[in-house]
């Protein structure tokens, strides 16, 4: 029986189109940068573990809320975040988020495990996860953008 022959520019291109996959498949390198659209849906609704809206969507006030009022939709989320000056008496006069700068951002440093004032968040809730951390983290490095 003859051997099947195959043809070396067949072959390369049959290797070329399984690596292609492996290299940019998004299971295999690190998580993409979050967006809002992906963090809102895990942190906000109060089905979710961390279940910011179950305090920030009430009226603000320091006692539920540190006089956060982050609303209980994504648009009123976001407005109320950028650029925002903090009200809270345990953390007055804070950016909430400041686009590119994560670590100057009071949003983010209280969702870590040691917020420079006040509790960390949530609240008396499961801390994030250190990929979700990341999310937020990587959404404000990258521009904290409505996307
Ligand atoms: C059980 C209620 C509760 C939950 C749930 C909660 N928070 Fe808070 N949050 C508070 C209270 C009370 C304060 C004020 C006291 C403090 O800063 O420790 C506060 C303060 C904050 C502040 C500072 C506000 C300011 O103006 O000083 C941020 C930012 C914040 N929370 C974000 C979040 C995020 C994001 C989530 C969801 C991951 C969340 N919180 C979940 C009750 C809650």
């Amino acid at each position: 029986m003859p051997a099947v022959k195959r043809s070396p520019s067949l072959f390369a291109a049959v290797v070329a189109i399984a690596l292609v996959p492996s290299c940019s498949s998004p299971s295999s390198t690190p998580a993409e940068p979050g967006t809002f659209t992906t963090i809102y849906p895990l942190l906000f609704p109060v089905s979710t573990n961390a279940r910011c809206n179950f305090c920030h969507g009430l009226p603000a006030n320091e006692t539920s809320n540190g006089k956060l009022f982050m609303g209980t939709d994504k648009a009123t989320a976001y407005a109320a975040l950028i650029g925002k000056l903090s009200t809270g008496n345990k953390c007055p006069n804070e950016t909430l988020v400041v686009p590119n700068d994560p670590e100057g951002s009071l949003f983010y440093q209280k969702l870590t495990a040691s917020p420079p004032c006040g509790s960390r968040m949530p609240l008396g809730g499961t801390p994030l996860s250190g990929e979700q951390l990341e999310m937020v983290r990587s959404w404000i490095a990258a521009g904290a953008k409505d996307d």
